[in-house]
């Protein structure tokens, strides 16, 4: 499939990136030309999605290595790089995941010539992004297996081909359904203090002709409540070994209240977003980010000066809430321990 929406593109010497700060009322892009201004890019959403942050990371670690002239310190230069990609965004761990990837073909490689040391990180980069979009589309296909048809589904933050190498993974799923021709409708979740889903689910879900409907965060309760909603699925930026996922703000609460209402509730993310290093959710680290975000959206105050603002990014979904967790080895189901280190240790790198 050639992709409609293209968030992300290796130049060479640069990184294109779709800039999401301005949609969906431009497609800007910016070219990012040092690692500086990757993180820059990173840090100020005008990338994201936790898929598609492991992408971008990979690619700005080539980069490095191209603006690299072959003395010494490739070495370090690398792993300063890395460190700083990293330092982001905590929560996100596909970012880790792929630097660490990247560095260990360095590392592998560090007594050959410098053109075929860059040669093989971008081609790193690049398998990362392919892997990606390959993921994508075996979540989409065993996830569109969980959505009945004519079914009405809320999703959460933006989990699709703007944050992704391919489909998306809740959308991806989404997608599917869509294209099995399922005829569903999507409830789309503002998502605030960011608006990712008013701002790009619903622009996303538009440019693909999929029935949606964007709501305020609050109205998913009483939707639940009065039978309007048939399944909840979203992303996740990290999910711990026991089954605990960490997503955008919210989806805790969405979860509970799915499980009140007796409606599944379900995570689709590919297994580089697994951690097994985290044993459980109060081993994530949660980003808190510019309380800025909540007292002056899109730079609109909306609170009195000097608000005392908590700006939590993400919240922890624990592992009983979870219905179903489906990645691109297929849908995982509990006890999650056991079943998620399997799917994990097979997707080899
Ligand atoms: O802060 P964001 O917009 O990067 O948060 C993104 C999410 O919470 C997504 O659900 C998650 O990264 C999965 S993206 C496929």
């Amino acid at each position: 499939m050639t992709r409609p929406i293209v968030p992300v593109e290796w130049r060479g010497d640069a990184i294109d990136i779709l800039d999401q700060r301005a949609l969906p009322f431009e497609e800007r892009h910016l070219s990012c030309r040092t690692v500086d201004e990757v993180c820059d890019a990173i840090r100020t959403l005008a990338v994201r999605g936790a898929p598609l942050l492991g992408i971008v990371a990979a690619y700005a670690i080539a980069l490095e290595a191209v603006s690299w002239n072959g003395d010494e310190g490739v070495a370090d230069r690398l792993r300063l790089a890395g460190d700083a990609l990293r330092a982001t965004r905590p929560t996100a761990v596909n970012i880790a995941w792929a630097v660490d990837r990247m560095l260990k073909v360095a590392e592998a490689e560090r007594s050959e010539a410098p053109e075929r040391v860059r040669s093989l990180l971008v081609r790193q980069a690049r398998s990362i992004e392919e892997e990606d979009a390959r993921a994508c589309e075996a979540i989409g296909a065993f996830g569109a297996e969980l959505v009945p048809e004519e079914a009405n589904v809320l999703t959460h933050c933006n989990t699709g081909m703007l944050c992704t190498g391919g489909i998306g993974t809740a959308q991806g799923v989404i997608y599917a359904a869509h294209q099995a021709g399922k005829r569903i409708h999507v409830w789309v979740d503002e998502t605030r203090p960011v608006w990712q889903g008013a701002r790009l689910t619903a622009w996303e879900l538009g440019r693909l002709e999929i029935p949606r409907t964007l709501i305020a965060d609050g109205a998913a309760a009483s939707l639940m409540a009065s039978g309007r909603v048939d399944l909840v699925i979203t992303g996740a930026d990290r999910i711990a070994a026991d089954g605990s996922a960490a997503n955008k703000i919210e989806t805790y609460g969405l979860a509970v209240l799915a499980h009140h209402h007796g409606i599944p509730f379900v995570i689709a993310a590919p297994t580089s977003t697994i951690d097994l290093d985290s044993e459980t959710g109060a081993d994530i680290a949660i980003e808190e980010r510019d309380g800025a975000e909540v007292s002056a959206p899109a730079g609109r105050p909306v609170a009195e000066p000097g608000t005392p603002v908590a700006n939590p990014a993400f919240d922890v979904t624990p592992p009983e809430l979870i219905s179903a967790i489906v990645t691109e080895r297929g849908v995982v189901e509990k006890p999650y321990p056991s079943r998620l280190r399997t799917a994990t240790e097979a997707r080899g790198a």
